[in-house]
């Protein structure tokens, strides 16, 4: 991957901006923080990507409660779903009898959902829910609910607050559409 460009450079077009991001976290912290009100849940970020959105989000959510990191691979290569999901790094608490809130950064084919989704439910989890920044519903194969999401995508690659791609740029402080061109300079790499 080239190095010292500068990260803006390979966006196309804004999607999300700062302050639309803002608005999807409280609008559904406020949401959250009513579903889960009287409850303790577990709330498990799906890394890397959730990270930035988690971190987003949680404060808004006036609720106690706990949180923990699951480290899923589902890509084959920098942006299509490989569809064979492993588990990297597992979550460390004991989801039995717990409500689950699995925070995504994004749910595309669905394969990284139903996968921590059914980990959970074997374990025991009393309530399975997740809440996405983003649904990309356009090429869903598996049949997961995206309870609670930011906005929907349309089927273009995205990248930024947490979305990589060839896991760079997720640190570009807004959701914007990748150029074409970076991901036809990088496609020996994948
Ligand atoms: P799924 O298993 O196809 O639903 O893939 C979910 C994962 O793919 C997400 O957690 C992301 O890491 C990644 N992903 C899907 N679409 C995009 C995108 O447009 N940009 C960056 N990552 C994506
Ligand atoms: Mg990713």
């Amino acid at each position: 991957m080239a190095t010292g460009e500068n990260i803006e450079g390979i966006i196309d077009h804004k999607l999300f901006s700062e302050d639309d991001i803002e608005e999807m976290t409280d609008r559904l912290g406020k949401q959250l923080t009513k579903d889960y009100a009287g409850k303790f849940p577990v709330v498990i970020g799906a890394l890397k990507g959730a990270i930035y959105f988690l971190t987003a989000l949680t404060p808004k959510i006036d609720v106690k409660m706990q949180l923990d990191f699951l480290d899923v691979s589902s890509y084959g290569n920098g942006f299509s779903s490989s569809g064979n999901v492993k588990l990297i790094t597992d979550i460390t608490c004991d989801v039995k009898d717990r409500d689950v809130l699995i925070v995504e950064d994004i749910v595309d084919t669905g394969q990284t959902l139903k996968f921590m989704e059914d980990l959970m439910r074997e374990r025991g989890a009393k309530s399975v829910k997740c809440c996405a920044m983003l649904n990309k519903t356009a090429r869903r194969v598996d049949d997961v609910t995206v309870d609670y999401y930011g906005a929907h995508v349309q089927n273009e690659f995205v990248v930024g607050f947490g979305l990589d791609y060839l896991n760079a740029y997720r640190n570009i402080p807004y959701v914007g559409v990748l150029k074409q061109s970076v991901i036809d300079a990088h496609k020996d790499e994948e």
